[in-house]
């Protein structure tokens, strides 16, 4: 039985060691210790799942949870993935937020089909710097 969090810290090598079991280790700086260390310390919202003591998912935010939510990372180790861990994860952001915050995040390209089958819509102007 897969259990969900929203109030458990990982530590760097958990985190580090996740995006690289979930294939998002190439888009993300796992090389850089300061920054995953930065990425965990900063981020206000971090929803983690796991399967016994094993790290097997995390959702990881920044947000004000009134108006906006930067969702930046969504993982699931690969060979927990297509079971619905995802989903679950956003629900559980989702339930940490107010009801009218609004979720926004960039997929990356395997996940681009992703985001629609959980309810999201394409934004036809986000901008990036
Ligand atoms: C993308 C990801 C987070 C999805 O998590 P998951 O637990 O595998 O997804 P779920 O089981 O919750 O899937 C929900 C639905 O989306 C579908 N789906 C899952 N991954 C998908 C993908 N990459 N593309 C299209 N559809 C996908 C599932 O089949 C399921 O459909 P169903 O409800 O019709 O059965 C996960 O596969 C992952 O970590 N991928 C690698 C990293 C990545 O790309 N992250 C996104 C960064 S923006």
């Amino acid at each position: 039985v897969i259990r969900y969090s929203h109030d458990t810290q990982i530590t760097v090598s958990q985190f580090r060691d996740l995006l690289i079991r979930s294939t998002l280790a190439e888009r993300r700086p796992v090389g850089d210790e300061a920054a995953l260390k930065g990425m965990l310390q900063h981020a206000n919202v971090l929803v983690t799942a796991w399967d016994g003591p094993q790290l097997i998912g995390v959702a990881r935010g920044l947000t004000d949870f009134a108006y906006c939510c930067y969702l930046s990372d969504l993982a699931v180790d690969k060979t927990y993935q297509r079971q619905g861990i995802g989903r679950e994860l956003m629900e559980t952001v989702r339930g940490q937020l107010q009801p009218a915050c609004k979720i926004i995040l960039l997929a990356a390209p395997a996940a681009t089909e992703y985001y629609s089958k959980i309810g999201f819509t394409a934004h036809p102007s986000a901008w990036v710097k």
